[in-house]
């Protein structure tokens, strides 16, 4: 008996290998799938495939429907606002690469790290090393090039060597001027620092949610992720997101030329009209960087913003630009992290789940806190 030939999925054939009943089930199971697409990328902010497939996706319905013209339903992918790839935002490749900070948990992290400081410059251990300590945004960062004091390009972080351009909605974030305040700017400034949405205005959106019988967002740093990349600038607007201005990328002429130190940068980004964080400080040893660790921690719950540490940097930039970088980190900088907040609630039931093979686990249900 001759082997049957096993038969495809419609999903697996080409338009014209469709029968129309195909064609359709298949433009329908496309629509929803890239609808659900654009909900995580848009609104969650947690795209789970590549615009690559993406735009395969989309290219395979364009493909039915151009086949099937009687299919295109009001529902199509090609009609929808928002979902075509070419209304995503366009991608800006940083002029210098965003970076990430190596981590501290203890206090032996932050001497080891003072140590390794202090080795590589040769530095003695009686001569005092100023460091800036500050705390670390729980937001996401943003890079944004003035050229002659004019914001020019605004861009999320992405992979660290490219972002998208969302300069639109940056321009709506409060803390982030359009002009440099002031004359005679540098002629290239890329400014970088922290998005951020302010815990009360966070409790105020979730509360008109649920007043509109809405489900409230889960937490702050993700919904000022999914607020930033709204194809809709008023939207942004409406969320009244703030900024810290905390580090730069390229600057024409070279920093050192801007100011000697990074606590210098920093109140030079204060005087063009960045808002900038009240709570650097500029200190010395470890014991001091462990004290103010403790400080910022006691006063987090009290914070406008969430943090979920504190960053260390060596102050002198001339010092900075001996020490250089080490893979995708500063050697001169490192982020001393908090443990995850702890929070008390209430148990509302012990669920017993029965697995396939018969076990049963116990599953507490908590009330949920934020
Ligand atoms: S400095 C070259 N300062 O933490 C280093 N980063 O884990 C530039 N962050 O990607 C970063 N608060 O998004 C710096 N006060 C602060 C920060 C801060 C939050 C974020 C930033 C960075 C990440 C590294």
């Amino acid at each position: 008996m001759a082997a049957k030939k096993p038969k495809t999925s419609p999903a697996e054939r080409a338009p014209e290998a469709l029968s129309e009943k195909e064609a359709k089930a298949e433009l329908t199971r496309l629509s929803l799938t890239l609808a659900e697409h654009d909900r995580r990328y848009h609104q969650e902010d947690a795209p789970t495939i590549s615009d690559a497939e993406y735009d395969a996706l989309k290219r395979r319905s364009d493909a039915i429907e151009k086949h099937f013209p009687q299919l295109v339903g009001l529902d199509s992918p090609s009609l929808r606002v928002g979902a075509k790839p070419a209304e995503r935002f366009e991608k800006v490749r940083h002029a210098r690469p965003m970076l990430s900070l190596d981590n501290a948990f203890t206090d032996e992290d932050v001497a080891e790290f003072l140590g390794r400081v202090r080795r590589f410059l040769n530095w003695p251990e009686d001569e005092t090393l100023e460091i800036t300590a500050e705390p670390k945004i729980d937001g996401l960062s943003a890079s944004l090039r003035y050229e002659d004091g004019v914001l020019t390009v605004g861009a999320t972080r992405g992979d660290g060597a490219e972002g998208e351009n969302v300069t639109a909605n940056l321009k709506t974030v409060e803390g982030i001027p359009h002009t440099l305040k002031g004359k005679d700017h540098p002629a290239v400034f890329e400014v970088r620092g922290e998005v951020y949405f302010p815990k009360d205005r966070f409790a105020a959106l979730n509360e008109t949610l649920i007043a509109a019988g809405k489900e409230p967002y889960a937490n702050p740093r993700n919904t000022a992720a999914g607020s930033l990349r709204q194809l809709d600038a008023s939207i942004t607007a409406s969320r009244r997101l703030q900024f810290f201005a905390y580090a730069w990328g390229e600057t024409v002429p070279d920093i050192q030329q801007i100011a000697k130190t990074q606590k210098g940068v920093v109140e030079q980004l204060a005087r063009w009209g960045f808002a900038t964080n009240p709570l650097m400080r500029v200190l010395n040893g470890a014991d001091d960087l462990i004290a103010y660790y403790h400080d910022i921690g006691e006063r987090r719950a009290a914070l406008p913003y969430d943090i979920d540490g504190v960053v260390y940097k060596v102050n002198r930039l001339d010092l900075q630009a001996r020490l250089g970088f080490v893979s995708r980190s500063p050697r001169w900088a490192t982020a001393h992290k908090f443990a995850a907040e702890k929070a008390e609630t209430i148990l509302l039931d012990i669920d017993i789940q029965v697995g396939r093979t018969g076990v049963l686990t116990p599953v507490a249900r908590l009330k949920p806190v934020t």
